[in-house]
């Protein structure tokens, strides 16, 4: 029995691709099979215990009995948290859904933020679906179309089809001559057509015939005439998100809301109707859930509805593995005047896993920085990469990096190849790091407005103790 897996992964968010760039050099989480962290693998360098621990998560994740929990992602500014997730959405399983979601962004969609989040969750649970459909498949030998010398009435026809192994004659409808000259079916093309639906595909021509039309073009697919019968059960698999049925199935929206993104908000009702028919299939046997990851980053952004929410979703029997990351330290929760680590609630705190991120030495800094020059496609002189890597230590790791755009067009305009220790210290003069941005300010604060707020009160993150590293 042939089997074909068709994903979901050309409806996964399109909108994210400006995130994504950052990241764009991280193809994996670079650990061998023992799950231990290569120094240096598949974009990402050190940062070892981080990579080593998210690779548990997602062993256990293809084990199929981590969902429901949560983990926390917790280190400074710059420190690989978001880079680490990336790398574990390449390494889930191309039907295991992945959805990232920037904590901010539930403030900004036409829809509650409870709604939002719900929705974030359905996206992250895959409903595998299998189908056995009935095709028929086999060479065309011959299509005839009676025409009525009227023009009236129906259409018929016959269609011919062979196998290596025996020929039958079918008769045709009109819906079928339909599809046949939609697809542009003649004789020696190799079809299948689907028994429900009726749906005509065409595989290519068949090699026999790989002689007669010299004239083809070029992108002519030969295939094989089948063997055996022209009858044929077949397998196919489609993995679905649980939100991707939720706007299918609710009727103000249609499935064109999938693509425009338009989704607003959807009734409990449709919701329960589809748990119900998903639970219904799973004890059929025509479905499985495949629990997939939902990533929230800046998770500190959420407020106090958004976190007791949290709680109760991650109880729910469907609930995918949640993955969040915070770079703040004990710092207020939004929403109240409490004070909590990393900005979350105690009680949510308790039920995660938290991984922590630390800072980078030298020479992994260096290393990021020449892999991202590859990936950015710029060379860079030896000392340039000293120097770089020197302000990487001192401002932060971001920074660094937006460097190498920067200087990559400065050398180009001075006709360079490669990027020289002028070209760095130039973008350093142009642009500010967060330190001397502040140190400005503190000299020249009389000249702008609202200087009256102390740098005391600014919130505080991961790792700000040495003055670095710091996010507004
Ligand atoms: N270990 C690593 N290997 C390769 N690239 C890395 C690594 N860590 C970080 N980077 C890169 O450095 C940049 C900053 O890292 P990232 O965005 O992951 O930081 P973060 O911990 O999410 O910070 P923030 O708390 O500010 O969101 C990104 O471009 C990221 O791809
Ligand atoms: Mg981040």
């Amino acid at each position: 029995m042939a089997t074909t897996t068709t994903t979901t992964t050309g409806l996964r968010d399109i909108t994210k691709m400006e995130r994504i760039g950052a990241h764009s050099h991280i193809h994996g989480l670079g650990l061998t099979d023992n799950l231990e962290a290569r120094p240096s693998g598949q974009g990402m360098v050190g940062q070892a215990k981080a990579r080593r621990a998210a690779g548990v998560i997602l062993k256990l994740i293809e084990e199929g009995n981590y969902a429901g929990r949560a983990i926390l992602m917790a280190g400074a500014p710059g420190s690989g948290k978001t880079a680490i997730a990336m790398g574990m959405a390449q390494s889930l399983g191309a039907d295991v859904p992945f959805t990232m979601l920037a904590a901010s962004e539930i403030f900004s969609l036409e829809m509650s933020k409870t709604e939002a989040l719900t929705q974030a969750f359905r996206r992250s649970i895959g409903v595998r679906i299998k189908e056995e459909s009935e095709i028929i498949e086999g060479e065309v030998v011959e299509i005839q179309i009676d025409r009525s010398t009227t023009g009236l009435g129906q259409k018929s026809g016959k269609l011919t089809l062979k196998t290596t192994e025996m020929e039958t004659i079918y008769d045709l409808g009109a819906k079928m001559i339909e599809a046949l000259n939609k697809e542009k079916v003649m004789a020696g093309d190799v079809i299948t057509i689907d028994k429900a639906s009726g749906r005509i595909t065409k595989l290519g021509r068949s090699f026999t015939r790989a002689r007669d039309y010299d004239a083809m073009g070029s992108d002519t697919k030969f295939v094989q005439c089948p063997e055996g019968e022209l009858q044929k059960r077949k397998e196919v698999v489609h993995t679905v998100s649980l939100h991707e049925m939720d706007v299918i199935n609710s009727r103000s929206q249609g499935f064109l809301a999938l693509f425009s993104g338009d989704t607003g908000e959807i009734k409990s009702e449709v919701r329960d109707q589809i748990n119900t028919k998903v639970s219904e299939w799973r004890e059929e046997g025509k479905a499985e859930i495949v629990p997939g990851v939902l990533f929230i980053d800046e998770v500190h952004v959420l407020d106090i509805e958004c976190f007791s929410f949290l709680n109760r979703a991650l109880e729910d029997a469907l609930a995918p593995v949640v993955i969040m990351a915070s770079n703040r330290g004990i710092t207020t929760i939004r929403g109240t005047n409490y004070k909590s680590p990393h900005g979350l609630p105690v009680d949510l705190l308790e039920r995660l896993l938290i991984i922590s991120t630390g800072p980078y030495s030298e020479p992994e800094i260096k290393q990021i920085l020449g892999i991202r020059c590859d990936e950015e496609d710029v060379q860079m002189t030896e000392d340039a990469k000293d120097i770089l890597t020197r302000i990487g230590m001192e401002t932060s790791l971001r920074y660094a990096i937006h460097l190498i755009t920067a200087s990559s067009f400065v050398a180009k305009k001075r006709k360079a190849s490669a990027i020289d220790v002028a070209d760095i210290k130039k973008v350093y003069s142009l642009f500010l790091d967060e330190k001397r941005s502040v140190q400005m300010l503190k000299e020249y604060q009389n000249q702008y407005m609202y200087n009256e707020v102390e740098m005391a009160d600014r919130e505080p993150a991961i790792g700000n103790g040495s003055g670095m590293n710091a996010s507004a």
